[in-house]
């Protein structure tokens, strides 16, 4: 970071972004140098480091061996179990090349997926290290998914090997994952040739002879096996990771090699301002993006101490995030707003409880940070907090106010400016003409986005074009699918999707995926979901449901019903917050079905023009069916 100024930094990133994205390659083992550091060719795809040869797994651990071998690498703590274990750099190696062994006795190699499917234990990050150690591409299912959508990401990925563990526990109660993932391939059409479960004595599990297996087994078997970093190409894929959209199709969002730790490693060192050595806390879960970079791979890349918490924000009590920060030192956390406002519903002398006197700041993404919660966070804790924005898509932040330049100050209400590579612009809806100043409009990143983000949708080169970049045609540009507003000093602020994609505690989620599966009861005709504002969570899930004929008289338990269906398919996860009943749903004549009207109302907003609508009272019932739920 030559620069003094951000704006230096900044401009350069998008002005030369071949000279600064090879000077932040410097920071990263290669075993082989790059023939050109990006290729252009085929926009809107962008290959980042072609010709070079790296290895993630010897980056984020085999490299501090020679430095930091005795020093921490990663810290587990669960609040459910009494667990705590702290594995040094030299340990973490060793756990990782037995679980690769593990890995290549079972036939995986250089490009075969593995799914993990698994609880916040270590043996899911030795698997993650484990795969990309072997080049093989790992694909994290979260754990609070259930069956169907597990199957979903199953029949596209189609691991070789899954991952899994008996059992994860969640505010005391145990959670089964084995039995899951044992209706999951029954449903699939693309049966794991093998399945590793971690046994961790929380439940009984059945074992599919020729197809289980337990860890512990090809642990011993293992123990002291050497297995060396394969080298691939930068571009070749680390990992899939699972997001929703607008169809019942979840797609899988595919990172390179190389591009993904030149970035993260940047991100780490100017907007978090983490050094190695010091220790990083992230409360997320490493099925969602910002595990995979904040708990694993950008702490570890930088040579820090990583911490995994396996628990809830609020058990033993509301200062189990702070007791693990000071007992720990954490220099620097990341958690989510929710976790906040459910904080803030607690004493705030928790608070203070602490030393937190090694903590520099809170990060806090995934989600829209409501300006009270976070004035209550910095006042209560006394430390600044930074809102950051962006998505599975990319990787890392595409707005923050970057921690290593300390002359960006953060705006309430604000995530911040843009990132080092993205070129933000908010573009007008219909012919994606810049918006005037103050105005608001899609938040747009024109091309190429910077290294680090989606390569590509697996298995799906069409869809990765379709759906990001032809918003606006003959435009290279990348839509984020969020509205926002810009100040006059480049400030943007966030305000909402632009399609149907719902965000339940920094989860997100696709309507459309939920009405699937409701609309797979036997007892619904017709199903619309919204997101609906929600003062804890930021939005919920309602659900609003046309019975079949004959059904109507059962109408509660067939709430029930419904609910557990989602439950059963989905995951908790994924349960609508209210399930209300109507004979009819609002449609325009031509049939599309009019989800923002129904959202309106249920927010008790205006619906808007309803012009198109074909049946008033559709519309009219809607407030009543709501009061009923
Ligand atoms: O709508 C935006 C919202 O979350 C979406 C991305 O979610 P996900 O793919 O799960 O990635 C989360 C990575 C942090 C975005 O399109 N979102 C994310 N961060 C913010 C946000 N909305 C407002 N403010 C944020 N800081």
């Amino acid at each position: 970071m030559a620069e003094t100024s951000y704006a230096a930094f900044y401009r350069r990133s998008v002005e030369s972004p071949e000279a600064f994205w090879a000077e932040q390659a410097q920071a990263i083992d290669w075993q082989r140098t790059w023939d050109q550091v990006l290729d252009r060719s085929h926009p809107p795809f962008a290959a980042w480091f072609v010709g070079a040869q790296t290895n993630l797994c010897h980056n984020v651990v085999d490299r501090h061996l020679a430095d930091r071998a005795q020093q921490s690498a990663l810290v587990y703590v669960s609040t459910e179990t009494g667990q705590e274990r702290s594995l040094t750099y030299a340990e973490l190696h060793r756990e990782v090349q037995i679980m690769a062994a593990s890995l290549q006795s079972l036939g995986v190699g250089k490009g075969d997926r593995v799914l993990i499917y698994m609880p916040m234990i270590p043996e899911a990050v030795f698997a993650m290290l484990a795969c990309v150690r072997l080049g093989a591409i790992h694909s994290v299912v979260f754990g609070g998914f259930a069956s169907v959508s597990l199957a979903a990401r199953i029949d596209d990925a189609q691991p070789k090997v899954i991952v899994s563990a008996d059992a994860g526990s969640r505010g005391g109660k145990v959670m089964p994952y084995k039995p899951l993932l044992d209706e999951a391939l029954r449903l699939s059409q693309h049966p794991a040739q093998r399945v590793i479960v971690v046994d961790r004595g929380l439940a009984d599990w059945a074992q599919q002879d020729g197809r289980d297996m337990a860890y512990a087994e090809l642990r011993a078997a293992h123990a002291q096996a050497q297995v060396p970093c394969v080298w691939v190409e930068s571009t070749h894929p680390s990992y899939i990771l699972y997001t929703s959209g607008t169809t019942g199709k979840p797609k899988g969002v595919q990172r390179d090699t190389g591009g993904y730790a030149v970035a993260l490693h940047l991100s780490m060192r100017a907007i978090f301002g983490g050094k190695p050595g010091e220790t990083f806390f992230c409360t997320s879960d490493i099925g969602w993006v910002v595990g995979h970079s904040y708990i694993v791979y950008a702490p570890l890349l930088t040579g820090m101490t990583t911490i995994l918490y396996e628990g809830t924000p609020i058990r033993p009590d509301a200062a189990v995030f702070w007791r693990i920060a000071e007992q720990y030192r954490a220099n620097l956390m990341f958690s989510a707003p929710t976790a906040m406002r459910v904080l803030k519903r607690h004493d705030p002398a928790l608070l203070k409880r602490h030393d937190l006197s090694a903590l520099r700041a809170i990060f806090l993404a995934g989600e829209p940070l409501d300006e009270p919660t976070g004035r209550w966070v910095a006042e209560s804790l006394g430390k600044p907090v930074i809102d950051n924005y962006w998505q599975t898509e990319t990787g890392w932040p595409i707005l923050a106010t970057p921690r290593g330049f300390p002359e960006v100050p953060s705006r309430p209400g604000s995530p911040g400016v843009a990132m080092p590579g993205y070129k933000v612009c908010l573009r007008n809806e219909t012919d994606g003409e810049p918006v005037a100043p103050g105005e608001k409009g899609v938040v747009a990143i024109d091309w190429p986005l910077p290294p680090g983000c989606l390569q590509t949708i697996w298995g799906d080169d069409a869809r990765f074009v379709h759906t990001y970049w032809s918003t606006y045609p003959n435009r290279q540009v990348y839509s984020t699918f969020d509205w926002g507003r810009q100040d006059a000093e480049g400030y943007l602020y966030i305000l909402g999707r632009t399609d149907d994609v719902i965000n339940v505690a920094g989860h997100r989620l696709g309507t459309r995926e939920i009405e699937e599966s409701i609309s797979a009861h036997p007892a619904v005709a017709e199903v619309a979901v919204v997101g609906v504002q929600d003062a804890l969570k930021g939005q919920a899930a309602w659900a609003f449901v046309v019975l079949r004929p004959g059904q109507l008289d059962a109408a509660s338990t067939q709430q029930a019903s419904i609910a557990a269906h989602v439950d059963a398919q989905l995951g908790a996860v994924a349960r609508p917050q209210r399930i209300c009943l109507v004979t009819a749903l609002p449609k325009t004549r031509s049939g599309k079905m009019l989800r923002r009207a129904i959202q309106a109302i249920c927010e008790g907003r205006d619906p808007g023009d309803l012009t198109t609508l074909e049946d008033p009272l559709a519309l009219q019932q809607i407030p009543d069916a709501i009061a009923r739920s």
